[in-house]
């Protein structure tokens, strides 16, 4: 049997160590693996090479994904997609394993559906696949975003400023939310719930009341400009308001644990799909990983953590 891999999208920290378990797994079970580089597009240019063992040693640590990656715009053209189910021919792959977020996954639905096997792994720091609790990355993502949060907040206190922090995500919330809690944010705003700028700018003035001399506001990017947030802020509360972007530093950095042992157990077990030719997505749920069908991933929806929020709103006053 002969599978291949790749990486697509944007990045995310695990990549390198799922990459690891699939490779190594797949030797284990004396399948033939191999890498394809820079994700769909170097599917379509069938730039494939053997994996062994010492492919992916010294990997399991590092951030970014060593097969490289891209969003490929000629993978959703007929002619793109043609060259790429060619090469997949050529190679006599029986299975491909795709790594990547939505629109990487709904490319690995159009492969199953024309007839490849495929599994999809959940790699992304948006954590915005609803059919999983988790994508990989997404925890690493919320702990970089945590310690700039914790640098932020020790200027904001000696300025008595406030911070408007902007965090990625898409039109998810996730990162914002759980990196509001980690961080100890006076408030976070998320597309998933109705914003009043009243409410926040009251909560600041009475932490200042109190002697507060920080305010950390972080904004999920899907929820518009922090630009635009700080300067109205500012004129409600008439406190110094400041903004950061984190931008891409997100997406960089060592894998946390929680992201090394969920890449390798979603690895391992995509492995064990492709041994069955069982194209699926994997995913985690209740701390289980399992293998959902490409179908109805699509359409599942998913609560965002309410929970969380309400925690946020009674500890961080
Ligand atoms: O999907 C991951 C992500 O980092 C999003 O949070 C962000 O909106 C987007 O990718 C940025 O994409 P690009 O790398 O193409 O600029």
């Amino acid at each position: 049997m002969r599978i291949a891999i790749l990486t697509s999208g944007g990045d995310a920290p695990g990549m390198n160590a799922c990459i690891r378990a699939v490779v190594r797994t797949a030797i284990y079970k004396n399948i033939e693996v191999y890498g394809i580089y820079e994700g769909y597009e170097g599917l379509i240019d069938a730039k494939f090479e053997k994996m062994i063992e010492s492919s992916v040693a010294d990997i399991i640590h590092r951030g970014g994904t060593f097969l490289r990656t891209s969003r490929s715009e000629r993978f959703m053209t007929d002619e793109g997609f043609e060259k790429a189910i060619n090469s997949l021919k050529i190679f006599e792959i029986d299975a491909l394993i795709v790594c990547g977020g939505d629109g990487t996954l709904k490319g690995a639905k159009k492969l199953k559906d024309a007839g490849i096997n495929v599994i999809g792994i959940p790699c992304s720091i948006d954590n915005d696949l609803p059919y999983t609790d988790y994508t990989i990355g997404f925890m690493t993502a919320v702990e970089t975003v945590t310690e700039a949060v914790s640098n932020i907040r020790d200027t904001t206190e000696s300025h008595g400023r406030a911070n408007v922090v902007e965090v990625m995500g898409r039109s998810c919330g996730d990162i914002a939310l759980f990196s509001g809690v980690s961080s100890g944010a006076e408030s976070i705003i998320i597309p998933e719930m109705e914003m009043n700028i009243n409410e926040i700018a009251e909560k600041a003035l009475m932490g200042k009341n109190r002697g507060k001399r920080h305010h950390i506001i972080i904004m999920a990017e899907g929820r518009g400009s922090a630009f635009d947030f700080a300067r109205d802020f500012e004129k409600l509360t008439g406190i110094d308001t400041k903004v950061t972007v984190l931008g891409y530093l997100q997406r960089g950095g060592a894998p946390s644990i929680f992201d090394r042992i969920l890449a390798s157990e979603m690895g391992f077990k995509a492995v064990e799909e492709a041994e069955n030719m069982n194209s699926c997505a994997i995913g985690t749920t209740d701390g289980h990983i399992r293998a959902r069908s490409f179908d109805d991933i699509f359409d599942v929806k998913k609560e965002f953590r309410k929970d969380l929020l309400e925690i946020l709103k009674v500890i961080s006053i």
